[in-house]
């Protein structure tokens, strides 16, 4: 009897193991667009925001530079590199988009500008982010997927994962609710709950199976072919930055649109938009019935 207690109580099927929640507190920026046409004024005005809230570090989302321009393309790197030495005082990491890179020299100079390859990860305390490059592609290539399985499997503890790339073909297809790419597949295997990328000017925004794919929207680049089509805010065509805040697993954005001549300085929960703003694009904040 004591022998059959004895084995009982060792094979026994034990509670899995409690996981710790990732200890992760801390805040980081992102920037949109620069280019295409940067606006006179708005760039600048973003990252002073940006330099008065003090975060960890900043990403931008790619198009810093004009480009496309084989004699110019040191200049331009040379402009906004100054830029960012004068504004941006913490770490800073850059994004390839297609008006950085669009040959293999413009390639070269970007990583010399930058200090960036086109596909790199980096931790942040235990959150893991996974930047991939298709700057000359829409889609992301083989290569760009392999690499971001081989980091997602070489980081299994880190929470959360986000993913960062410049131009989101992933728009289309979400928007007609297909899924079946294979970047979507990924990402639900491997639980990684948060896409970013830029490129379109606009912010975007949509959640499906627990991912959210989110655009950020111009921070100084051009607009005007929007605003003349009739689009504004409640499509995403506003000037803006997006504050993150990751504690423990989970990661917040507010997205801050600019004040001034530069918007009406809205200030929003990403998730409070999906597909479209689920709140008074005249007053983001009347839904929360401020008190007083
Ligand atoms: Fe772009």
């Amino acid at each position: 009897m004591l022998r059959r207690n004895l084995l009982q109580t060792l094979f026994a099927p034990q509670p899995a193991p409690v996981q710790p929640a990732p200890a992760n507190d801390f805040h980081f920026a992102m920037l949109g667009d620069r280019t295409g046409s940067a606006q006179p004024q708005i760039y600048g005005r973003a990252l002073r925001e940006i330099a008065l809230l003090s975060p960890d570090f900043v990403i931008d989302v790619g198009d810093s530079i004009q480009g496309h321009d084989d004699a110019k393309n040191e200049e331009q790197w040379r402009e906004v590199t100054g830029i960012w030495a004068s504004q941006i005082k913490q770490k800073h990491y850059s994004i390839a988009g297609n008006h950085d890179v669009w040959d293999d020299r413009s390639a070269h100079l970007y990583t010399k500008y930058t200090g960036f390859p086109l596909r790199y990860s980096f931790t942040h305390q235990n959150a893991l982010f996974v930047v991939l490059d298709n700057s000359r592609h829409a889609a992301l290539a083989p290569l760009e997927l392999e690499y971001l399985e081989s980091q997602l499997a070489a980081h299994p503890r880190y929470e959360p994962k986000l993913v960062f790339f410049h131009k989101p073909f992933w728009e289309q297809p979400l928007a007609k609710g297909q899924v079946n790419f294979a970047l979507h597949s990924i990402l639900v295997k491997h639980r990684v709950g948060r896409v970013v990328s830029g490129h379109r000017h606009k912010f975007i925004r949509y959640v499906r199976d627990g991912v959210a794919y989110m655009a950020c929207g111009s921070s100084g680049g051009d607009m005007h072919g929007k605003l003349v089509r009739g689009e504004g805010f409640a499509q995403g065509c506003f000037y803006h930055h997006i504050w993150a805040r990751v504690k423990g697993g989970e990661v917040q954005f507010a997205v801050r649109e600019l004040d001034g001549m530069g918007g009406h300085g809205r200030l929003f929960a990403a998730e409070d938009w999906d597909g479209a703003p689920k709140f008074d694009t005249g007053d983001p904040a009347i839904s929360s019935r401020p008190a007083t």
